[in-house]
């Protein structure tokens, strides 16, 4: 229902009213669709709450960021946790990520927690070169992202030296696969999030890009860790448009964002990017993932949205973008800036704080779920995905991961979608990160030039 306030607070009706249209076949699907509905409505029309102080609110009606909540909600995640929890145990490096980068979102010094994500992660190196889970446990590229992603944020000579950069090169040359691809640990499964984590570790530790001699991949005529990786990628993309986990997959959000982050660190995005996917078609797709009312993203076809594809879906549009308008020109030109036409940040940042907090902290899937430190930090980094514009640059000489290291961020400034005289501001001041490696732009920079420096001397290497 129309109120004074949601009008003179620059809601746009679509983000405070039913849908306009509604399939008329009642599903399962229909039907939890219906709720998160009805669960998300009062929450993106909070301002007419008559329990809630409308000083509680900005000028385009949203909640404020509740800051000191979700900082402690974060810090606590890094503390001891009782035994029930012990089937989350492999996914420690992945809590310490999501912690630091969290906090590091909300202002916090992350620098403090160096000497404990040290000695954290000094057991979990495999004596193979891979991280795991913890001490003994196998070697898995998603712990090996999230540790070196973690060791880069609290950066310095003791975090970046923990690595054994040589072994890591031979182990993950073992995960090269023939067709072009990556296997996510030695005998699993080959998926675009092991292509994405295999070039961050391959850029942030500058790894030779030659393949080591004892890789199988070099059987079938394979030199490099990019060869046939494009076209491997181009097989991920689906009739829809989206990008699935390997060839003939459903398309999802989640590896979308890493099949165009690999394509980004595979060279300068607006030939990478259009040369190995359809542009048009993934740009349609990932608009269809945008729900209204509520504002957020669903991570696939017919599923509910959920905070953390603010940030698997979020995080794409920059990258998508800078396919379409190439880098910023030597003026820094921002007339190629065409974010606020890909899609609605506004909704977004509606769905992240009217309806993604939780009242003690933490930020949360849906209404209707608990706050966990991965949705905390994945809707963070959507609102961070918001505030700010990222463009790239062009790079000089033949540093293949050189157009990598040239984003900038700035501030976003997107007229708002009530009223194009205003510009549209969430009034939380979240910090930018690497809209590719997800972690401060100095972090990423700092660790790959301390492996600039120090340049593994090894046989075979190129
Ligand atoms: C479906 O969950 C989720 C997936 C199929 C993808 C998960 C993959 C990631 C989060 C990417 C990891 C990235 C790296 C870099 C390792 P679901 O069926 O519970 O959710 P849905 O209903 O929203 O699809
Ligand atoms: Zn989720």
């Amino acid at each position: 229902m129309a109120t004074m306030d949601n009008v003179n607070y620059r809601i746009p009706a679509y983000f405070w009213q039913p849908p306009p249209l509604l399939d008329t076949l009642e599903t399962e699907t229909s039907t939890v669709q219906k709720e998160t509905v009805n669960d998300c409505l009062p929450l993106l029309n909070g301002i007419n709450d008559p329990c809630r102080s409308p000083f509680d609110f900005n000028e385009f009606g949203l909640p404020c960021l509740e800051r000191e909540a979700h900082i402690g909600f974060l810090q606590q995640s890094l503390d001891e946790y009782p035994a029930p929890f012990v089937g989350i145990d492999a996914s420690r490096p992945w809590m310490v990520y999501w912690a630091l980068v969290g906090l590091y979102m909300l202002g916090e010094d992350v620098s403090v927690f160096r000497a404990r994500v040290v000695k954290t992660f000094y057991s979990m190196q495999n004596p193979n070169g891979g991280i795991g889970g913890g001490f003994g446990q196998d070697a898995h590229q998603a712990g090996t992202y999230a540790a070196l992603l973690s060791l880069a944020l609290v950066g310095g000579e003791e975090a970046y030296s923990l690595v054994d950069r040589e072994k890591m090169w031979h182990w993950l040359g073992r995960l090269k696969q023939a067709d072009g691809g990556f296997q996510i640990c030695e005998g699993g499964e080959e998926d675009t999030r092991g292509a994405l984590c295999a070039l961050i570790a391959i850029s942030l530790l500058n790894l030779p890009l030659s393949l080591p001699p004892d890789s199988p991949a070099r059987d079938a005529g394979i030199e490099t860790f990019k060869d046939g990786l494009g076209e491997y990628l181009s097989r991920c993309q689906t009739y829809e448009g989206g990008v699935a986990a390997s060839p003939g997959g459903e398309a999802h959000g989640s590896y979308a964002f890493c099949a165009l982050a690999c394509l980004c660190l595979y060279g300068p995005p607006h030939e990478t990017i259009p040369k190995f996917l359809d542009v048009d078609a993934l740009i349609w797709w990932l608009s269809s993932r945008q729900y209204a009312p509520e504002g957020g993203f669903a991570g696939r076809t017919n599923k509910l949205v959920d905070g953390c594809y603010s940030h698997w879906l979020g995080g794409c549009w920059p990258l998508a973008q800078a396919a379409v308008s190439g880098p910023r020109d030597s003026a820094g030109d921002k007339a190629r800036d065409v974010s606020e036409n890909l899609y609605s940040s506004e909704g977004l940042a509606r769905y992240i704080l009217c309806c993604c907090q939780a009242k003690g902290g933490g930020l949360r899937d849906k209404p209707s779920k608990r706050p966990d430190s991965y949705h905390t930090c994945y809707n963070l980094s959507g609102l961070s995905i918001v505030e700010h514009s990222h463009s790239y640059g062009t790079s000089d000489g033949d540093d293949l991961f050189g157009s990598a290291l040239t984003w900038q961020s700035s501030k976003a400034e997107i007229p708002s979608e009530r009223d194009a005289s205003k510009t549209f501001e969430t009034s939380a001041g979240v910090r930018e990160v690497h809209p590719v490696f997800v972690i401060p732009h100095e972090a990423a920079m700092a660790m790959r030039e301390w492996s600039l420096a120090r340049p593994l001397d090894v046989q075979g290497a190129e």
